[in-house]
């Protein structure tokens, strides 16, 4: 992939213990891609996410979002600069209403100082009221306002997959990792969501990662794809150019 994207990886390698969980990974991920990560469990696809958000630091090799180096850069500074995620198991404030979920990633972006907020400034006050506007606007985009006041915990679970994306969107990220995103969902709401997350792309100019097995959905959605087992990238190029690869063919069937 030519140029430096909104996420580049040179040589990205980590282990823990005596297992090498990624090797030498070069990916990179451009403004307005969908960029698919396959491979069977154990793979190291949620490592590579870990290492995208700064929960773990590479052993070795050099992370950029947006041409900037993110050594010795902590998590937050990961969403700051435009990364945010969803996880393989859902992380929503379960007893929480669904407009307070998304207010708390909004609220995140410009963060409110604990003076403002234990005098209650009028500042404060009109922030909070930006904020709430803001979250709610989002939930509009999802269709999901009219469940504003439910508590997340209570969402049918293809929504709360669904608000995970919304809280990753509403961090301010320019790109969103998606670790199986579709894991659990019925055939509708795959169907939803294939249209939710081309509508990021093609009306919010977003790019996506996404770690999937369902094959209509990554083959369907994705421009490129690198292909990973045991830590290594075995192939990559488009839905097309994977599918027909005899490694990959061997490491979902073998
Ligand atoms: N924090 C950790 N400590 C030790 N081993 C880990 C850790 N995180 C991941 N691994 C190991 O790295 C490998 C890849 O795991 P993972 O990235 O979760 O795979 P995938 O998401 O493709 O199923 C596995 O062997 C896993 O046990
Ligand atoms: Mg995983």
């Amino acid at each position: 992939m030519e140029g430096r994207g909104l996420i580049q990886t040179e040589n990205v390698s980590i282990s823990f213990g005596g297992i090498h969980a990624v090797s030498d990974l070069n990916m990179g991920v451009c403004q307005g891609q969908i960029v698919g990560i396959m491979g069977p469990n154990g793979a190291g696809k949620t490592t590579v996410f870990n290492l995208l958000t700064g929960v773990y630091a590479p052993t070795s090799g050099k992370i950029y979002v947006n041409g900037i180096g993110m050594e010795g850069k902590s998590m937050d500074q990961f969403v700051k600069a435009g990364v945010a995620r969803t996880f393989q198991n859902i992380r929503l404030f379960g007893n929480m209403t669904v407009l307070e979920n998304v207010m708390v990633s909004v609220a995140n972006k410009g963060r409110i100082s604990l003076k403002n907020s234990l005098f209650k400034t009028e500042y404060y006050i009109r922030r909070q009221n930006e904020v709430k506007n803001e979250a709610f606007e989002l939930l509009k985009l999802f269709d999901l306002h009219a469940k504003a006041q439910v508590l997340a915990g209570e969402l049918p679970y293809g929504q709360q997959r669904q608000l995970e994306i919304v809280r990753a969107f509403a961090t301010g990220a320019k790109v969103i990792l998606l670790d199986e995103p579709a894991a659990g969902m019925n055939p509708t709401e795959i169907m939803k969501l294939k249209c939710d997350l081309r509508q990021l792309v093609d009306r919010m100019g977003l790019s996506l990662v996404l770690i999937e097995h369902h094959m209509d959905l990554v083959m369907g959605l994705c421009d490129y794809i690198y292909v990973l087992d045991f830590g290594k990238v075995i192939c990559q190029g488009t839905p097309r150019e994977v599918q027909r690869n005899p490694k990959v063919i061997s490491a979902y069937l073998g």
